[in-house]
């Protein structure tokens, strides 16, 4: 069986080929992620982005996986959460394709933790999901992935480029932050974990008024990296503790981060769990993780759905959805 998946639900297009018969592989991965110039994420610009790039994205991903549009056998789409503007590019487009075919959601977040376990080979992971647009904590209970805990405001990827983007003026990005973070010396900054739910706006809006009083770049960066990093480590390890799990699943964007697998690994070490990190290529936003998480779902009983009934869901919760296939 092959399996396509549109990815679409912020900066990323992306389209994944996966085919599955006596083993799992992975044909083609491909995206285009749109990079505002000035500012942060613009829904509008993002959805003319995707809807510039999709059938390039689609043509390279099936010269990619040597095959036709006509070889596909389902097709998956990121029906939520995202931005609307975004979310619409990737309906529209899975729509066409899979006219009078077969056609599942995906949900975004659940994607993430599938092709993480696909890749690493974990099997019942507590995941910490890490991304411009996400922060949660979640782990399999009772037929559902349940989350256990959350930011309350804005996602930990989203809160590093607001730092360096209004500090310096320039989109650097995560690479930067990590750079500037080796150099730097510690300033205390608020540390917001309410139960089990994070906070970092009220650490982005400090670490700018400590830069503003002339503290240096790199401590600011230092400081906010241990902080934020190590609140995401208690509740983490929290969610551990709660559920008895022994495996950690570490993906998004920001799992990239070298600091935060380190300061994860140790305390997985302490209570003898095991870290996994998803590779790069699949940690971030992709079609691949859609292709997957749909053919599994499909093929554990998931209904598709038709044409005429496919929408998308802004604030699709992880916890909303029936897991069939475990
Ligand atoms: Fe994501």
């Amino acid at each position: 069986m092959i399996s396509l998946g549109i990815e679409s639900t912020a900066h990323t297009f992306g389209i994944g080929i996966v085919k599955a018969e006596d083993n799992i592989e992975v044909l083609a991965n491909i995206k285009d992620v749109y990079t505002p110039e000035k500012g942060g994420i613009h829904p509008i610009e993002a959805k003319e982005h995707h809807e510039k790039v999709k059938e390039k994205v689609l043509d390279d991903a099936l010269q990619k996986a040597v095959i036709e549009l006509a070889d596909v056998d389902l097709f998956a789409y990121s029906a939520g959460p995202g931005l609307p503007p975004c979310l619409r590019v990737g309906l529209e487009f899975a729509k066409k394709l899979a006219e009078g075919r077969k056609l599942v959601e995906t949900n975004h977040c659940i994607a993430h933790i599938e092709i993480g376990r696909l890749m690493t080979k974990c099997n019942d992971p507590v995941t910490l999901y890490v991304s411009g647009g996400n922060t949660q904590v979640i782990g399999f209970a009772s037929g559902r992935y349940r989350v256990f805990g959350e930011t309350q405001d804005i996602a930990i990827g989203n809160a590093i480029d607001t730092f360096i983007r209004e500090a310096t003026g320039k989109n650097l990005g995560g690479k930067y932050f990590d750079e500037m973070a080796k150099k730097g010396k510690y300033i205390e900054l608020p540390y917001v974990v309410k139960g089990m739910d994070l906070s970092f706006s009220g650490i982005v809006t400090a670490a700018l008024q400590k830069y503003r009083k002339g503290e240096k770049l790199e401590d600011l960066c230092y400081s906010m990296q241990e902080t934020c990093y190590a609140m995401l480590t208690e509740v983490t390890e929290r969610a551990l503790a709660h559920t008895g799990k022994q495996e950690l699943l570490l993906t998004g964007g920001v799992a990239a981060s070298q600091r935060l697998q380190d300061m994860l690994g140790i305390m997985c070490k302490e209570r003898g769990a095991k870290l996994y990190v998803c590779p790069r290529e699949f940690a971030g936003d992709c079609g691949a993780n859609i292709a997957w998480t749909g053919m599994l779902a499909y093929k554990n009983g998931q209904k598709t759905v038709p044409i005429s009934r496919a929408d998308f869901y802004q604030r699709w919760r992880t916890d909303e959805v029936e897991v069939v296939w475990l």
